[in-house]
């Protein structure tokens, strides 16, 4: 592992690796705990190099506020870092990152008023300021392909996806859940600063949202009444002092009256004199069934059945790539083109409209019918090389999380518990052995006539295919950490589905 603190040794050092590889940030201000490393993990499930930056960043501290208490301990961060597998720290002076320069102010970035006037933004004037600015020039700095957040900091997370969005920065923001401790106190650097006497009267905020969060689940929408419904239950269990609790609309952090699609539940309260923040996600949505696996594991079978059984939607997810395989065919773009590619899928107007009986969904795409179309073997032979395409995954995946907005589906793939729908109520690993795989295959091919087969180089290809799904820089087969691994091996699809459902029916 490498430790850079200047921004010149820092560039040379990933220069020599972006060409071939994808590059992750994790940006952190060190004291590194449980809630960090689950950020550097899902980095290292996902990218090659995963570069952490550790700096307090003078620039969202009020002058009042604990700048120059909060915890410094770089060497045993870099211990927990290199143990997790982290290529290199980045941990600059504030001068290496022009603050208290030759310029007291630098060129701030300013985030929308609106996102800033509700939650932390009116107790911390200038903070998400700070935030934003220290943000933006990490990602300037290092270029990554993805950066983690934590959710634990919501409103940061918003602010900072809408600061990706409206400045076009070439990088995917990832929001990871909250981390707790066994008590359910979520972890934060902050928490060192907590006597044992008041580490226990601080679990009542995590008490207090979970109250909010029941009455929620058991159909409250208001958002006063489950306000109301945290202050009770904190102001019954500890003697903290609430700064706020309120309910705000996740990506947009207005207030809100009732919840229609979600609501963040979140608070701040000072436990002595240490401030804590806490939040719960509050979706109004029907659950969504999010199954991944290798090819020939079963995917698409199992996955229309389960749908079925549970009366959910099937988001047929190939079907959507066939469609856009069928625009690149039929504009006669060539396949190795990617930006006339990029630039005819980004504005293609695309329209699934899944079947209600054992019909294949309708795909429109700009007003034409395409259902028919994107079933000949052209298509099929297309499908593979554009869905490798990121503006081509963008899309979708884009237009797959607003179909499963309001929940209710059910969707295959590569990368739908990570990436597409991380939200999922069930997440399903569906795998076999290569063996197993083979022998599948070896029978569908008999089924269709075709008897000169060699199970052995059946099996060769489907060990070289999983290696490419892993190793894939965009969208890799990857297991969530919550899915649940299911072997298919010796199972019957009936018996898998029956799991399935019996899986779903358990956890909703
Ligand atoms: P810091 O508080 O060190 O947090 C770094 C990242 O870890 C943030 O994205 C935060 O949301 C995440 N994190 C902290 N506690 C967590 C928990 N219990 N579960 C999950 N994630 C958790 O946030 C900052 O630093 C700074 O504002 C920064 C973004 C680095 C800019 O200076």
């Amino acid at each position: 592992m490498r430790l850079f603190k200047t921004v010149a040794g820092l560039r040379t050092y990933l220069a020599s690796k972006k060409d071939k590889q994808t590059i992750g940030l994790v940006p952190t201000m060190g004291a590194l705990h449980q809630g960090h490393l689950s950020l550097i993990n899902r980095a290292m499930a996902e990218v090659d190099v995963v570069v952490v930056s550790i700096f307090v960043n003078p620039l969202q501290f009020a002058p009042h506020e604990d700048l120059g208490q909060y915890p410094r301990q770089l060497e045993t961060d870099a211990q927990l870092c290199e143990q997790s597998g982290v290529k290199a720290i980045f941990a600059p002076t504030p001068e290496e990152m022009g603050i208290n320069g030759t310029f007291e102010q630098p060129t701030e970035v300013m985030p929308p008023p609106t996102m800033i006037s509700s939650l932390c933004g009116p107790f911390r004037q200038g903070h998400f300021q700070g935030v934003a600015t220290i943000v933006t020039k990490l990602l300037n700095i290092i270029s990554p392909d993805v950066a983690y957040f934590g959710e634990k900091d919501a409103q940061q997370l918003a602010i900072i996806r809408q600061l990706v969005k409206d400045l076009n920065l070439p990088v995917v923001i990832k929001g990871c859940p909250i981390i707790r401790e066994p008590s359910g106190l979520a972890y934060s650097s902050r928490n060192q600063y907590l006597s044992p006497e008041e580490k226990k009267e601080a679990i009542a905020l995590y008490q207090g949202l979970k109250a909010g969060k029941q009455a929620f689940m058991a159909g409250e929408r208001h958002s006063n009444v489950l306000i109301a419904c945290v202050k009770d239950k904190i102001t019954s269990y500890s003697p903290i002092t609430l700064q706020y609790v309120e309910c705000v609309h996740p990506q947009t952090l207005q207030p809100l009256d009732t919840i229609e699609e979600a609501g963040l539940l979140a608070i701040a309260a000072y436990v002595g004199s240490t401030r804590l923040i806490d939040n719960v996600i509050l979706r109004v949505r029907k659950p969504i069934i999010a199954i991944d696996g290798p090819a020939g594991a079963g995917k698409s079978t199992v996955t229309r059945r389960v749908a079925k059984a549970l009366n959910l939607t099937y988001l047929d997810t190939g079907a959507m790539y066939r469609g856009i395989a069928w625009l690149v065919f039929n504009s006669g773009i060539p396949v190795e083109d990617e930006s006339a590619i990029a630039e005819l899928v980004s504005q293609a107007d695309l329209k699934f409209i899944p079947s209600s009986d054992d019909q294949p969904p309708q795909v429109m795409i700009n007003g034409e019918n395409v259902t028919k179309m994107i079933r000949t073997p052209q298509i099929t032979a297309l499908v593979s090389p554009i869905s490798a395409y990121a503006a081509v995954r963008e899309k979708l995946v884009n237009y797959q999380q607003k179909l499963g907005k309001f929940g209710g589906v059910v969707a295959e793939g590569r990368d739908i518990g990570t990436n597409v729908f991380p939200d999922a109520e069930v997440k399903i690993f569906l795998t076999a052995s290569v063996q197993e795989r083979a022998r599948r295959r070896l029978r569908d091919f008999q089924s269709q006539g075709q008897d000169n087969i060699d199970i052995q180089q059946l099996e060769r290809d489907i060990e070289q295919r999983d290696y490419q799904d892993t190793h894939r820089t965009l969208a890799p087969l990857l297991k969530a950490n919550d899915a649940i691994k299911l072997n298919t091996d010796g199972l019957t699809i009936e018996q898998v589905v029956s799991k399935i459902v019996h899986l779903c029916q358990l956890t909703y």
